[in-house]
């Protein structure tokens, strides 16, 4: 979590950092900071609060640099204050860094240094960072900076400035994404790539214990033995576009709305590295034939696309699969070996428990895929084999169009697997990734519903909890709406297997419960049906999401439709219903939807 960036170069860092700060807010919004280099030391502004707060502060500032660093907090160590905010600053006021990152031995170094005289003035673990540098500072500060690093125990991408070094900005990361934007007008330090965007799409992504040393000329790389490190700058192919809002109220409701192009865009790259012309022989030449099992493992949404995606391989490919938290995954002590391949969900790729759960997956021997959205991101580039999702950035902290990106690429990937393992024959694997060709446009004719969906929506911001229930795979999906649902309107809302009601759940429904019934499946319509009836027998008022149904139930059903398609790519459509009806009740509800409270997009730290 946090959002660092920095600038160096010809232009005034103040309103740049600023800038690129509010494209790093999904990280965290506890509260933000600036220090800029200055003519006597530093000139430090920081904020409790969102970064609106900042920018008011900040409001007819005279202050101009040509060097800075700016954060944005999720807090961990130490409550949301101005004085826990970043950047700190060491007490001797020489030394000024941004961390994104846990130091998890910050106790034993805050003690030795204490010892020393040192002055803490935060709660934070990041401050242990500016106080250790300054007291290994001998005039050399990328020297210093690898002092540092080897006394630090944890992770971290950090961003240093100091007072006797003018015009030179130092980065440094451990398991924390850190990229370097190099422009005509300078050079950019950063968590992500659309902080920079506006400026640059030639990024270099730092790895971990190199060493950036940016001046406004050029950066030079270097690893832990103060070596030169020679590095290929990559060109993005993100828009500056894709990271604007663009008129839309919330980025939630943009990337809902761009889902039917981004699905036809990874659709069209899946096939193409996961289908044509080596049905199943993912990037590098994956064989699904010398695997055993299959284990998909991820966090949050992307664990739910996992649990989808387990039906689909199981069901085509006859093939077992588990699917784990990655939480879980890291310290369960795994029965993985070279037979299982282990898939590697995630939007970022940066997620600390995935890394960890690749790690632990491939010290077993395992083979690991990932299916990670950002170029250049940890899982992306650890994992043996690695397709992209074409989602381009996402903002909102809900995932909406990577959820959808990752789905197709897990279909495709099965339809591929099971014709080489020969449990579909080719014209069949061509007759389901036709299936997969047709969600963008049946998807267009769902979003087309989106004033119905808002108008329902905005009757349901009464309800204190809301459960979800679907069969086989749209229990899967059901799972989706309901995190969802709870992750930005904050109304309490459970997942059930609709089979599962009568084992104990359904002594929770009474008089006027929402349940969200949904019913992509056809071949279990009429047992989501008396599922349906069950509830609405005890009180509840139904949402049906599904093809088809038979009347209203009294008035106690309301419906919206989806497009009929093959009840395995189902659960993209009725997701697209689920996100709308989620955003529309955190909408009428006047919430701040692209960055709920507590959460912050990329979770980073344990
Ligand atoms: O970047 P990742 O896909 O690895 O992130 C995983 C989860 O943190 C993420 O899906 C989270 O659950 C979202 N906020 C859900 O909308």
């Amino acid at each position: 979590m946090c959002g660092i960036i920095g600038y160096v170069g010809s232009e005034n860092a103040l309103p740049i950092i600023v800038k690129g700060l509010k494209k790093l807010e999904y990280r965290g919004y506890d509260s933000a900071g600036i220090a800029l280099f200055g003519a006597a030391g530093f000139d430090v502004v920081k904020q409790k609060g969102t970064l609106s707060a900042l920018e008011e502060r900040l409001a007819g500032s005279t202050l101009s640099s040509f060097m800075g660093i700016g954060h944005t907090r999720w807090a961990t160590h130490g409550e949301p204050s101005d004085i826990n905010s970043h950047p700190h600053v060491g007490s001797k006021g020489r030394i000024a860094v941004v961390h994104n990152g846990i130091i998890e031995n910050y106790r034993q170094l805050r003690e030795r240094l204490t010892k020393r005289g040192i002055d803490f003035v935060s709660q934070t673990d990041s401050e242990v960072i500016p106080q250790l540098a300054e007291y290994y500072y001998d005039g050399d500060m990328l020297d210093t900076v690898v002092k540092v690093t080897n006394a630090l125990g944890g992770s971290y991408a950090l961003g240093f400035m100091c007072v006797d070094e003018p015009g030179t900005l130092i980065a440094v990361k451990k398991d924390n994404p850190l990229i370097i934007g190099v422009s005509e007008h300078g050079n950019f330090i950063a968590s992500d790539v659309p902080a920079v965007l506006r400026h640059t799409n030639k990024v270099y992504y730092l790895d971990d214990a190199e060493i950036a040393v940016l001046t406004k000329d050029g950066v030079r790389f270097y690893n832990q033995d103060k070596d030169p490190v020679t590095k290929t700058p990559e060109t993005v192919t993100w828009s500056v576009d894709s990271a604007e809002k663009g008129g839309w109220p919330h980025f939630m409701l943009k990337e809902i709305m761009e889902q039917p192009k981004i699905m036809r865009d990874t659709i069209r790259a899946a096939a193409e590295q996961a289908y044509l012309p080596n049905p199943g022989a993912a990037a590098g030449g994956l064989d699904v034939a010398n695997f055993d099992k299959l284990v998909i493992t991820a966090c949050g949404s992307a664990y739910n696309a996992g649990v989808v995606a387990k039906y689909v391989f199981e069901r085509l490919c006859r093939i077992p699969v588990e699917v784990e938290l990655a939480s879980e995954f890291r310290y369960k002590d795994p029965i993985v070996d070279e037979r299982t391949l282990v898939i590697l969900v995630s939007q970022s790729g940066e997620t600390a428990d995935t890394i960890a759960a690749m790690r632990e997956a491939k010290s077993k021997g395992a083979v690991t895929l990932s299916i990670v959205n950002v170029v250049g991101s940890t899982i992306s580039k650890e994992a043996d084999h690695c397709l992209m999702t074409l989602a381009g950035p996402e903002i909102a902290v809900a995932t909406t169009k990577a959820f959808s990106a990752q789905l197709v690429v897990l279909y495709t990937l099965a339809v591929g697997f099971a014709v080489r393992l020969g449990k579909l024959t080719p014209e069949q694997g061509q007759g389901m990734l036709e299936e997969i060709e047709s969600l963008p446009e049946k998807t267009e004719t769902i979003l087309e519903q989106v004033d119905a969906i808002q108008k329902y929506a905005s009757e349901c911001i009464v309800y204190k909890s809301i459960f979800f229930i679907g069969r086989n795979i749209d229990y899967a999906i059901a799972m989706e709406g309901s995190l969802k649902l709870k992750e930005i309107s904050y109304i309490h809302s459970e997942a059930y297997a609709g089979g599962e009601l009568k084992h104990g759940t359904i002594s929770l429904v009474e008089e006027n419960t929402l349940v969200v019934a949904i019913g992509g499946c056809e071949r279990l319509h009429g047992k989501i049906m008396s599922n349906i009836e069950q509830v609405i027998s005890r009180g509840a008022k139904v949402l049906f999401i599904g093809n088809s149904r038979e009347d209203d139930m009294g008035g106690k059903l309301s419906f919206v439709a989806i497009p009929k398609v093959n009840e395995l790519f189902s659960p993209s459509l009725s997701v697209i219903v689920l996100q709308l009806f989620s955003y529309y009740v955190a909408a009428n509800k006047g919430l701040d939807i692209d960055k709920p409270r507590n959460l912050a997009k990329s979770v980073t730290v344990e």
